[in-house]
């Protein structure tokens, strides 16, 4: 397994919307097993394939962060099949340094999606998880939690961005 490079903002694979994984095997699995390792050593809660360049629709997400191994969700062609409630809690990106706020999203969710063998599975997921789970199916979008912003923090948002554009923010790689 290998640590990969994690893509910053204003970096363009953010945004594409990407493709439905059709090929299942051990290229897929060695991804995935990256991404997960990626994602404890950032060290963060979810990742999601465009953040290390591939514009697959898989997605990885474990809010422990690597302290139970029951608690690792990986989501392939992930789909919000329900969704209900709405909560209000603090969000950060791996792709967007330095930049922490307040998104709503709902309470609790069931996704369907696909294992790495290609089985499809449902899981229903509530308030952290949940909304872990969103940000990363965003991610497949091409939405970064900023685009969920509003008002005020939009623009506080957008201000923040505009520096990572020019480059002004000391940045880790
Ligand atoms: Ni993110």
């Amino acid at each position: 397994m290998a640590l990969l490079p994690i893509r910053l903002y204003p970096d363009e694979v953010l945004r594409r919307e990407c493709r439905a994984v059709e090929s299942f095997g051990a290229e897929l699995r060695a991804l995935a097993g990256d991404m997960v390792e990626t994602m404890h050593a950032a060290p963060g809660v979810g990742l999601a394939a465009p953040q290390v360049g591939v514009d697959l629709r898989l997605a990885v997400v474990d809010v422990t962060v690597g302290e139970e191994e029951d608690a690792l969700i990986v989501l392939v062609n992930p789909e919000i099949v329900a969704a209900e409630g709405a909560e209000e809690d603090v969000e950060g990106c791996l792709s967007i340094p330095e930049l922490t706020d307040k998104v709503t999203r709902p309470s609790a969710i069931v996704v369907q999606a696909d294992d790495l063998d290609g089985g499809s599975f449902e899981i229903a997921a509530e308030g952290f998880v949940a909304r872990a789970i969103c940000h990363e199916i965003d991610h497949l979008d091409g939405i970064l939690f900023v685009d969920r912003l509003r008002g005020l923090r939009r623009d506080r948002a957008r201000r923040h961005l505009r520096r990572l554009e020019r480059g002004l923010l000391e940045v880790r790689a």
